[in-house]
């Protein structure tokens, strides 16, 4: 717009220099016009003047009428040659120096001829006033009439002159119009040259404003067409940015999604980023959103309230916020939300933005199934390695029961009852006897864990049922028995004279921790519907059969609780106890793919409760049509 505006400014500029120049010649060309006019005027003026006054002497100096008097001559020619004497001087000498003045070239020599005719004009002046006063004198009429010829000769003459002057005037007239007309000419050219200079830098001007016009709509239109154009490919570009983005945070989702392992991003305060299923999963919630913005403190170091559980500054969490390094746990506890603890493998990874660590990243593994199966790994290859060193000794050991137990009894018989040594031989046969009870209950033991026992459906509630009637023949008077069966409970694949001993063997322990005392013993199965990780003996979830076998007895303290399912170990007086009935239960509980848990404190009795999972109803309908 700029540019316009100059050009615009530049045209009316040279509009304007147009003008005043075309004024300015037109003025030189009105001044040169006058002066010719003028010159005319003046020129032709006085050359008339002087020939008016010759045809009129002419006139009077015709031919001489006979009749006419001396006088009236004399009168006729005074008349006559009197405006010529006026006039003759004044036509040259008065123009001399303004001819000079005028023709200031001469190339046809007018001036020099000029004088010359000035100079026989002034002769011819003096010698006609001469002739005059002569005639005017004579009073000899053919004398005068004589002198009379003379001055008609002298006039023409004068004449002659004059004609030739008049044509010299004509010469010089013409010599000044063509020079004034080439002067015009001259300006009029320039004029036109002027102005069509001044035109064509005008029509460039106004051609150029038009162009630049035209040029800058075409430049703006092909800029907002590439503008466009640009636009277009950027919206694309971030059309496909975004796909991308898409594409890429969609499989990001989709693996944090579905892997089992647990992540979960947290502020440097602590609060919940971003959790995916698996870890919402281990930490006993149904969904991530559950989880987000919730203080995770509590869920990796505990604490019954929210906020209790702080970081300690040395733990792996405190050192990524602190150091941005990343920190291995090999084995630590987390806890579910409603408290339960779940082992884990963690690692913390710092999250960076802008350089500054505004998070972390904890990347947890759940630990729970791999301790367990730790844990009756160990119980198992140590029952294994009892169950063979006792089986070994428990075998010879009943061998060489044998012999003195047979030869003991065949001694009896012959000894009198009477006697002293029968009374001892029959200590010694009762003795015998339970040796091999328990070297039998030994090699039992010994032999289970090779024992391929028959697993079948059984409806648990029956045989609860059987086995509480069992119990209360030979549960001691002085205990009140409390059942409550669910009749449904459920089918259990397993063994039923298993889970029969199992519970035989607890209640049996729950009657000897009454110690003779007046006791309440509880037994309870129920059906229990569990989801993963929301109780701790059984991770993965599902339909299981509680059997609890509760009593006020003595209880006991952690320590005895921590060996309890160890094999052999008893608190039972010798020959009381052999210390194998709850390892064997354990056992059996987790042969049959459940859990057997203990909670008891001293003086406050004990609470056993065992967790057996129970079949889907279609596997158990499909079991019994191949039955
Ligand atoms: N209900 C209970 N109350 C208190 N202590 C118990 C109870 N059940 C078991 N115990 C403790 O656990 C120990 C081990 O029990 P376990 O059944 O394995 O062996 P035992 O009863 O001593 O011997 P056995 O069962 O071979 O006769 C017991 O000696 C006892 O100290
Ligand atoms: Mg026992």
């Amino acid at each position: 717009m700029v540019f316009l505006a100059v050009y615009m400014l530049a045209a009316g500029l040279s509009i304007a220099v147009v003008a005043s120049v075309s004024r300015q010649t037109n003025e030189v060309i009105q001044t040169l016009s006058r002066s010719h006019e003028t010159f005319s005027n003046f020129v032709f003026g006085e050359v008339f003047e002087v020939q008016k006054a010759l045809s009129a002497f002419h006139e009077l100096v015709a031919p001489i009428d006979e009749g006419e008097t001396l006088e009236a001559l004399k009168r006729r020619v005074e008349r006559a040659t009197s405006p010529m004497i006026n006039y003759l001087p004044g036509v040259i000498n008065n123009r001399q120096p303004i001819i000079e003045a005028m023709i200031l070239e001469d190339p046809l020599g007018v001036k020099l001829r000029f004088a010359e005719i000035g100079a026989a004009l002034g002769a011819h002046e003096v010698v006609l006033s001469a002739m005059v006063r002569g005639l005017a004198g004579e009073t000899d009429r053919s004398q005068a009439i004589e002198k009379f010829r003379d001055i008609r000769r002298i006039s023409t003459e004068i004449e002659k002159d004059l004609a030739e002057l008049n044509h010299l005037y004509s010469q010089i007239y013409s010599l000044l119009a063509s020079r004034i007309n080439a002067d015009i000419e001259e300006g009029q050219r320039k004029v036109r040259f002027l102005g069509n200079l001044l035109m064509v830098v005008f029509g460039l001007i106004v051609g150029g404003a038009i162009m630049f016009f035209l040029y800058d709509r075409r430049i703006q239109r092909v800029r907002e067409r590439r503008h466009e154009h640009a636009r277009q490919r950027l919206q694309d570009m971030v059309e496909l940015r975004r796909t991308d983005l898409e594409v890429a945070e969609d499989r990001l989702r989709l693996i944090l999604e579905n892997i089992g392992e647990g992540i979960l991003a947290v502020n440097r305060e602590g609060r919940v980023l971003m959790v995916n299923p698996a870890a919402a999963r281990l930490l006993g919630f149904e969904t991530p959103k559950l989880v987000l913005g919730r203080d995770a403190h509590p869920f990796i170091f505990g604490g019954s309230e929210p906020g209790d559980g702080k970081p300690p500054p040395d733990s792996a969490l405190s050192r990524t916020l602190r150091h941005g390094s990343r920190v291995r746990v090999e084995q630590a506890t987390f806890y579910t939300v409603s408290r339960l603890p779940i082992e884990v493998a963690y690692e913390t990874y710092p999250l960076r933005r802008e350089g500054k660590i505004s998070g972390a990243v904890l990347h947890f593994v759940d630990l729970s199934d791999w301790v367990k199966r730790q844990s009756q790994m160990i119980q198992i290859q140590k029952m294994d390695a009892l169950g063979t060193l006792a089986g070994g000794i428990a075998h010879d050991f009943n061998n060489m029961l044998t012999p003195i137990l047979a030869l003991s009894q065949l001694s009896l018989r012959s000894v009198p009852e009477s006697d002293r040594l029968h009374l001892r031989l029959e200590k010694i046969i009762q003795a015998a006897q339970r040796a091999k009870d328990l070297a039998n209950r030994i090699l039992t033991f010994s032999r289970q864990s090779n024992l391929q026992v028959s697993h079948q459906p059984f409806d648990i509630s029956l045989v609860v049922r059987e086995s509480v009637g069992l119990l209360q023949s030979t549960l001691p008077s002085s205990m009140t028995l409390n059942v409550s069966i669910h009749p449904e409970c459920g089918t259990v694949l397993g063994n039923a004279s298993q889970i029969q001993s199992v519970l035989m063997n607890l209640c049996s322990n729950a009657a000897d921790a009454m110690e003779g005392h007046a006791g309440v013993l509880t037994i309870s199965l129920k059906p229990l519907s569990a989801r993963p990780r929301t109780l701790t003996p059984h991770p993965r979830g599902g339909r299981y059969a509680e059997l609890s076998v509760i009593d006020n007895g003595k209880g006991m303290d952690e320590n005895t609780i921590k060996l309890i399912f160890n094999p052999f170990f008893t608190t039972k007086e010798v020959g009381r106890g052999t210390g194998l009935g709850l390892s064997m239960a354990h056992g059996i509980i987790h042969e049959h793919g459940g859990d057997i848990t203990v909670e008891s404190k001293p003086g406050k009795g004990s609470t056993f409760r065992v967790f057996l999972p129970l079949m889907r109803k279609e596997r158990v309908k499909s079991a019994k049509l191949k039955e």
